[in-house]
């Protein structure tokens, strides 16, 4: 991921403090901070905001202990967490039980150290159950797992068939007997509109800008920028290259790479609101949703 972005528009000289047109006529307005003081974007963790922005890991955690545990008819202990980012689903993984070992595996050193900073060092004796490592997820490993997972569409990544298949049978390799691979992935035709969504939170806006598309290799450029109360943007704080892949192709690959079996769960509907309830259960037949993030599994 490239390094934030300061914001040009926060640096730039002093605006009137008051839009001159009301609402429903005005244009946006950012002021910017007389010179010397600081906005709250300056101030901002991207790391931090990423993590309460998109991430669940006890969510994540429970949904791999449940759906293991009945393919597998045994709880799974080990987790190798790839793309781990700050590792917030290893530190997860060692909480939920005494028994619970987690490797995680990242390109990037100083987000790992984020991690170990925030998720690892305050978990105390836990920690010792938790191992990363600086490296590249094709890359082969000495260990095996039970579970491997690769969440927040990291694997998009791998923008072709063959090297989206090598992960696939490098992880598969790195899995024990009966090991599972979890993957999550995002589509729907609002997935390949060139839009931004806005979602509010706690003190700041989650915005995801689906920036490019390109329809002849499925290349998309998305961008997560954070807003803030007092008008200033975190902008490009994270930056995303992939390749947009589609379920069927994903299924194709996992099998192409050895997986015994895949499978999709898919997210339930909530009947009042028409929105998605949270409850992802197996299925080979989804409603059209506009825009969907489900699961998918690899079956050793
Ligand atoms: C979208 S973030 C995922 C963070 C976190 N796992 C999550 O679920 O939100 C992608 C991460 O993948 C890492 N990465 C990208 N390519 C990689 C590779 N080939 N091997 C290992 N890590 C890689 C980046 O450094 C970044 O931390």
């Amino acid at each position: 991921m490239p390094g934030s972005i300061i914001d040009q528009e926060t640096l730039a000289p002093a605006a009137p403090a008051e839009p001159v047109l009301a609402p429903p006529f005005a244009p946006r307005l950012r002021v910017a901070p007389p010179p010397g003081e600081t906005t709250l974007a300056r101030r901002a963790d991207r790391h931090a905001l990423y993590e309460s922005a998109v991430q669940n890991p006890p969510a994540d955690v429970g949904f791999m202990q449940r759906t293991f545990r009945q393919h597998r008819g045994r709880p799974p202990r080990i987790l190798r967490e790839d793309f781990c980012g700050t590792a917030a689903m290893c530190a997860a993984w060692v909480k939920a039980h005494q028994r619970n070992r987690a490797w995680g595996i990242d390109l990037d050193e100083r987000t790992l150290n984020w991690g170990i900073r925030r998720h690892l060092l305050p978990l105390g004796p836990p920690a010792a159950r938790v191992t990363l490592i600086r490296q590249d997820v094709l890359a082969p490993v000495d260990f095996k797992s039970d579970v491997i997972a690769a969440f927040n569409f990291s694997y998009f990544a791998f923008k072709d068939r063959d090297t989206l298949r090598r992960y696939f049978s490098a992880a598969r390799a790195a899995l024990v007997r009966d090991g599972i691979l979890y993957l999550d992935l995002f589509g729907g035709p609002e997935s390949m509109d060139l839009r931004e969504e806005q979602t509010e939170l706690e003190g700041f806006t989650y915005v995801w800008d689906q920036a490019a598309l390109n329809p002849i290799t499925h290349e998309i450029t998305c961008h997560i920028h954070f807003d803030f109360p007092d008008g200033s943007r975190l902008a490009h704080a994270f930056s995303y290259r992939w390749r947009l892949w589609q379920i069927p192709e994903v299924e194709d690959l996992l099998r192409e790479a050895g997986f015994r079996r895949s499978m999709v769960y898919w997210e339930g509907t909530e009947r009042k609101t028409g929105e998605g309830n949270g409850v992802y259960r197996p299925s080979r037949k989804g409603d059209n949703a506009p825009a969907f993030v489900c699961y998918l599994l690899g079956l050793k």
